[in-house]
């Protein structure tokens, strides 16, 4: 399947390309942004070889990761983007993540971009559940996560490594029936 374009007011959200490698590894590799986030780019190589491979793959892949890129439509500068994780085995669960560069956070980007992907993966793509993990200590993202009208419905001890230390995890859900725009 083809990734989709999606305009918002200020937004276009489309599939990063290794074009976008160097942009995205800049603020990736702050501290600041990977602290609560498993991945950590060591290299605009390595996001290079990410992005080759999910193009390989495609969108709506099971059991693979999409990543889209947001882009100003003012100048069509990349400040952040939200990764899609296609739930195996049936492909109707989607786990969704989101990252702002930090000289673009706390302007409502998130939730803009957010918004309109989950529109489209419920509506367009007709998926099932919509999930998204996150450490209970991210207070930004939790709040994000209960602005979309994601449910907390777990709170997982010690579940995942980040960088060789063990982790809680926050799982938080919503359904295409119960959710509202
Ligand atoms: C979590 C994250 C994506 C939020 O991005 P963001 O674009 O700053 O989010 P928003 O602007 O939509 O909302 C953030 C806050 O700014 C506020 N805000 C929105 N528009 C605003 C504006 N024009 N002026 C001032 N504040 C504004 C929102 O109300 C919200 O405040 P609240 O949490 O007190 O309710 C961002 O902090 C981030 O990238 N963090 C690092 C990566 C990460 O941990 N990602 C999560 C992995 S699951």
């Amino acid at each position: 399947m083809e990734p989709p374009t999606i305009q918002t007011k200020r937004l276009e959200i489309r599939a990063l390309t290794v074009d976008d490698a160097e942009l995205f590894y800049a603020y990736r590799s702050l501290p600041e942004v990977y602290r609560f986030q498993q991945w950590m780019p060591e290299s605009a190589a390595e996001v290079v070889q990410f992005l080759t491979k999910m193009h390989l793959h495609g969108f709506d892949a099971a059991d693979t990761w999409f990543q889209l890129g947001l882009f100003l439509k003012s100048h069509d500068e990349l400040i952040g983007d939200m990764g899609l994780h296609f739930l195996a085995p049936d492909n109707e669960q989607v786990e969704i993540s989101f990252t702002i560069s930090p000289a673009h956070q706390r302007r409502g980007y998130a939730q803009e971009a957010a918004t309109a992907v989950m529109v489209h993966l419920f509506q367009r793509m007709n998926k099932h559940r919509i999930i998204a993990l996150v450490d209970p200590n991210n207070n930004d993202s939790i709040s994000l996560l209960e602005k979309l009208g994601l449910r907390k419905e777990g709170h997982f001890r010690k579940s995942i490594r980040i960088r060789g230390v063990w982790e809680d995890d926050l799982l938080y859900a919503v359904l295409r029936e119960e959710w509202q725009p």
